[in-house]
């Protein structure tokens, strides 16, 4: 700790001090008093001067102060999960990183658990491009926060908070949100279930209940129906007043299925799903299909669709599908839409309102939320591969 004297204006008592960055009041000339320390979070100290004797009134005063400079405080460093290379789950790389402080508008979050999302893999392979290499993938989260940037108010180190979406960087054992993108965590919450709702809970939200409203009575199609978004979507739907059908790629998939309110389950590598839900419809077609496989099923997904039906493409797990022309929807009067939760939690209050609605439906029991299958943070390759090869179901979650 170096010391220097601090060139001082003139100042008077009552007058609030402000030191520079990493330097903190020793001592002060006689007649004064350091009252107090204004705003401890604050990084540049900021003091207030009162006098020691009535008689000073507001006189001014040139005083001298004695201040200690502190080096930086150390950087704050932690493990996390970094991408240098697009590639398979061994470019996962467990390493050392920079944490930093939050500045304004910032708070820093050491992370409890962490929700694994497919999402993940198509950034790690670059079939979405993130911003830059090497980074750490990663879109949802839960923990406590360990310190608020300057002059932020409504988080307070402690708070239990949970997140989804972008900043990409999770994959984390601490790190740096912006305050406005968390949400606090109901207590009856466990954060292991915060972490592994946000994204998934907030997709089955804006699907079922905004880009396409579901109404009791309708019929609905939902793909890969015991993964984690899926599993979500046949409890919410079915509790909507839906008929839900799902396909699954195995039978102990379709057994989940079932328990989470499917009322007819196809095995789409076995059967032709088409004929099936052509068959279970009685010729019909479905209200509404939830596409999240993409390549293998888009086609199929079009057929299985009433006149006026629509067809929610939101994922490609499988690959991206063929472009269409649009006599493939002119056929039926279909709607088409690509949606992103990114797009329906775009202002701060769609964002409270979708995360408040995912957890009152699992405080009131619409949503049991499977986290089938917890791994280490520093485990996250191997995550990866069991996601990727069907191996999992309901929610992942890696724990720091
Ligand atoms: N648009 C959005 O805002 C948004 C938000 C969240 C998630 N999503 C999408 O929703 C989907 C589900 O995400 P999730 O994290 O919950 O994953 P998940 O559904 O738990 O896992 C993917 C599932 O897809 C099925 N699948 C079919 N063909 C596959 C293939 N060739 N390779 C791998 N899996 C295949 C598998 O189920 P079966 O074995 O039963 O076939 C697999 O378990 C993803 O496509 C994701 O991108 C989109």
């Amino acid at each position: 700790m170096g010391f220097l004297k601090l060139k001082l204006d003139i100042i008077q008592p009552n007058q609030n001090l402000l030191l520079p960055n990493h330097s903190h009041l020793v001592s002060l000339s006689s007649h004064l008093n350091q009252s107090s320390k204004l705003f401890p979070n604050y990084p540049t100290n900021c003091y207030k001067i009162t006098s020691t004797s009535s008689t000073l009134g507001t006189q001014k005063f040139a005083v001298r102060a004695v201040i200690a400079t502190q080096p930086p405080s150390p950087v704050e460093m932690g493990k996390a999960i970094r991408v240098h290379e697009l590639g398979g789950p061994e470019v996962l790389k467990w390493e050392d990183v920079e944490i930093g402080e939050p500045k304004e508008g910032e708070i820093r979050v050491k992370n409890k658990a962490i929700g694994l999302n497919f999402i993940d893999v198509y950034f790690r392979k670059g079939v979405y491009k993130a911003a830059t290499l090497p980074f750490t993938p990663g879109m949802e989260a839960c923990g406590v926060v360990t310190a608020v940037g300057p002059g932020l108010t409504g988080r307070q180190v402690g708070d239990l908070v949970a997140y989804a979406g972008v900043p990409m960087g999770s994959y984390s054992e601490e790190q740096i949100l912006p305050a406005d993108k968390v949400v606090p965590v109901p207590e009856s919450i466990d954060p292991v279930i915060a972490a592994s709702v946000m994204l998934k809970g907030m997709t089955a939200q804006f699907l079922l209940r905004r880009c396409f409203k579901v109404e009791p009575g309708q019929t609905i199609l939902v793909h890969a129906a015991a993964g984690g978004v899926g599993s979500l979507l046949c409890q919410w739907g079915n509790a909507l007043g839906a008929t839900v059908i799902g396909t699954v790629s195995t039978k102990e998939k379709a057994a989940q299925a079932k328990e989470d309110g499917a009322h007819h389950v196809i095995l789409y590598k076995e059967e032709d799903f088409v004929a099936r839900v052509n068959e279970i419809t009685s010729g019909n077609g479905v209200h509404v299909v939830y596409d999240s496989v993409g390549k293998d099923t888009f086609e199929g997904s079009l057929a299985c669709l009433k006149l006026r039906g629509c067809m929610v493409s939101f994922g490609q797990s499988s690959g991206t599908p063929d472009p269409l022309p649009l006599s493939a929807i002119a056929a039926k009067s279909l709607f088409l839409t690509r949606p992103t939760l990114m797009h329906y939690n775009v202002t701060r209050d769609e964002l409270l309102a979708a995360a408040g609605e995912v957890f009152a439906n699992i405080s009131s029991g619409v949503l049991r939320v499977r986290v089938n299958h917890t791994y280490p943070l520093s485990e996250a390759p191997r995550a990866h591969a069991d996601l990727e090869d069907r191996r999992t179901t309901g929610s992942v979650v890696l724990i720091p």
